[in-house]
């Protein structure tokens, strides 16, 4: 558990409350008796929030449970989610409410969609893909810079009933192909090239490197999609490759949607695990619309006629699929979406777009919260941010300097910051405050949302009291749900409902905590999983794709506190005799030639911050790497107990090391 004892009694002092404001808690979409109504009958209250969506067949039975932990919601029912997230709100009379703010990184670059206009778009992406030979059931990768295309090409997926899986565009050549080789991906949708800090950055070559690598291992992807943005030279494949603008500008832009089963596959959405190989999450397509539209009504008050909402997340992302795209879309919301990073050109950058479109609620990140706090308050106030009335956070736990901060800077000191807690496999939000009901306390997730369960228990699966820490469990099926990992129900029910099998609990892998008030704090994953910048990693992936450099024997990774990226990736390395000079030396360059390897096997995000050369690892008498050790060592703490290592000097040696200066950071 990451920092768990500091945080606890750090949270213990936490005395701070703040209520919702008045005009919120007067207009709010939800109010305080829906938390009773919903647990005197969850299924009646999801079925009453499923009523928010157009149905074909409406469903017979709300939750199907006889197999679990295999769920099925909303049971015969049949709906189409684009038809949902689009048309629908034209045959209302919104077609000329935008539905996308679209911002480029270059200045000046902006493109806004009205829900008519995204119609149109959906229906001729439809249409090309139709025309590509895609199909009911066929999968389709999609490797994008944050365009509008990109939200239009899952959509048009949606549409068909193609599940899509989206790789986030900074991932390697690699990352792409072990995704499109797991799912049998036969179309890749990517484009030329994005803008990020000011410069045209390529995709095109990481998807040609991508195709040819996952033919090597039989998939054969035949086609491949090219939106043009950046003009960049790319390498043209005359068989395979298809410039959208040619396939789909000219279709008709109508298009006759099928209503797809509650249960069709959605979308696969990879995301890492304890061991090397990522997980594909499957959502499917009644169930995820549910939970997601309501969660993003209720949690930010949604009004879809004044608001305009903002969630700064990549589609690459779970948030970008439920808080970007499905969620607010289905809800007929007005948004942003913003291509580039936050500093480009200025600092200021997302500020001045809060200014420019009247931002009302804004959903970020601690990490970007942290590096706000950094660059300094003069920054943000320098834009009149006074359009916002509330500000979210995920991906982490938020610590109480930076919600104070947030909501202090950001929100003028009056606005209610809601920490919403969930997973790519929870697909929506499942602990969080309600801004217009409950009070928020910083650094708190606080309860679960009306129809979810959440608890924190013992090792027996046993609620502990108030006041004391555990594991935290979901009790409950809930729609959104993962319903399994793409092609590995075994490993999916090992990992989340094993744990808690005779109870029946999923298993989230995060340690929390309840205070006095029965609240709820989360304090990170209590297995190898370690939390970037609100990104999940895994330490075996890592260590992996070390060991895979030719220079390399042994690898071992940990998650060490960071305070700008809550964790930080710390690698402990043993060479091959081969890579040392005859004293055992390392030559200069091998470090950066190491992060630079972990960066091309899986993606710069998973680049170690820092590499240590060591001449042993610390093990157990099973040959288990003790990383808790190596740990107390990246975060520069005394190393605590060694009694079970098979060789206790080994620390000695690598804690020579350390002071020798043998890492490098950057
Ligand atoms: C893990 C899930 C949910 C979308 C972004 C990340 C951590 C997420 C919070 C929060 C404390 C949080 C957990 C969780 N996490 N939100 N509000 N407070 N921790 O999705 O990559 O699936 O990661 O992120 O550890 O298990 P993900």
């Amino acid at each position: 558990m990451n920092d768990s004892s500091a945080a606890l009694s750090n949270l213990m002092h936490e005395e701070r409350r703040f209520e919702p404001p008045a005009e919120l808690a007067d207009a709010a979409n939800v109010t305080e008796e829906a938390y009773e109504r919903a647990d005197a009958d969850p299924e009646g209250f999801w079925a009453e929030q499923a009523e928010r969506l157009d149905w074909g067949q409406k469903w017979e039975r709300v939750l199907d449970w006889d197999d679990p932990p295999f769920a099925k919601w909303f049971v015969g029912g049949t709906l189409n989610a684009a038809v949902n997230c689009v048309d629908r709100h034209v045959d209302a009379g919104h077609g000329d409410r935008v539905a996308i703010h679209w911002v480029g990184e270059p200045e000046d670059d902006t493109r806004d969609l009205t829900y008519a206009q995204l119609r149109d778009e959906v229906c001729r992406a439809a249409n090309a893909l139709t025309e590509l030979g895609v199909r009911k059931g066929d999968r389709v990768a999609i490797y994008m810079p944050m365009l509008p295309e990109t939200a239009i090409a899952m959509l048009a997926c949606a549409r068909l009933g193609a599940p899509h899986t989206v790789v986030f565009g900074g991932f390697s050549a690699d990352a792409l192909a072990s995704r499109v080789v797991d799912c049998g991906a036969s179309v890749v949708i990517t484009a030329d090239g994005g803008y990020r800090r000011g410069a045209p950055s390529a995709l095109k070559p990481a998807v040609d490197e991508a195709v040819a690598k996952a033919a090597d291992q039989g998939q054969q992807v035949e086609t491949v999609l090219v939106v043009r943005r950046t003009g960049q030279d790319v390498d043209w494949n005359e068989d395979r490759d298809v410039w959208w603008h040619e396939a789909v500008d000219q279709q008709d832009s109508g298009h006759e949607a099928e209503l797809h089963d509650a249960e069709h596959p959605l979308y696969v959405m990879y995301t890492s695990g304890t061991t090397g190989k990522p997980k594909g999450i499957l959502h499917t397509t009644g169930g995820y619309l549910v939970g997601t539209s309501w969660t993003h009504w209720a949690v930010f008050d949604l009004k879809p006629e004044t608001d305009v909402y903002w969630c700064t997340a990549d589609v690459g992302w779970v948030t970008g699929h439920s808080y970007l795209v499905y969620g607010p879309l289905a809800n007929g919301a007005t948004q942003v979406m913003y291509e580039g990073t936050p500093d480009s050109p200025h600092k200021g950058r997302w500020w001045e777009i809060v200014e420019k479109y009247g931002v009302t609620i804004f959903y970020t990140a601690p990490t970007a919260i942290r590096t706000f706090m950094k660059w300094g308050d003069d920054v943000p106030a320098k834009f009149d941010l006074s359009s916002i009335r509330v500000l979210g956070s995920v991906g982490e736990p938020i610590n109480p300097e930076a919600y104070i901060w947030y909501r202090e800077t950001i929100g003028a000191g009056k606005v209610p910051v809601v920490d919403t807690w969930w997973q790519t496999e929870t697909g929506q939000i499942m602990i969080s405050p309600l801004p217009g009901v409950t009070h928020g306390k910083p650094g708190s997730a606080m309860k679960a949302l009306p129809g979810v369960a959440a608890d924190v228990v013992d090792d027996h699966g046993e609620s502990v009291p108030n006041g004391s820490g555990g594991y935290l469990v979901l009790q409950r099926p809930w729609p959104a749900m993962l319903r399994t990992l793409w092609g590995d129900d075994e490993r999916f029910k090992e990992t989340y409902w094993s744990r808690y099998a005779d109870k029946g609990f999923y298993f989230a892998g995060d340690g929390a905590k309840k205070d006095e008030d029965g609240d709820i704090w989360l304090l990170g994953r209590v297995d190898d999983v370690m939390n970037v910048s609100g990104h999940r990693l895994s330490t075996t992936e890592i260590e992996s794709a070390l060991v895979s450099h030719a220079k390399v024997a042994e690898a071992a990774v940990v998650g060490a506190a960071d305070d700008t990226t809550g964790q930080a990736v710390c690698a402990f390395v043993i060479l091959r005799e081969s890579a040392t000079d005859d004293e055992g030396a390392a030559p200069d360059d091998l470090i950066k030639e190491l992060r630079d390897h972990v960066a091309k096997e899986i993606g710069a995000i998973a680049k170690p911050r820092q590499i240590m050369i060591v001449p042993e690892l610390p093990k157990t008498r099973s040959g288990k790497i003790m990383r808790r050790l190596l740990k107390d060592v990246a975060e520069h703490r005394e190393v605590g107990d060694v009694t079970t290592l098979a060789d206790s000097t080994v620390m000695d040696l690598i804690k020579k090391k350390e002071d020798a200066g043998s890492s490098d950071e950057d």
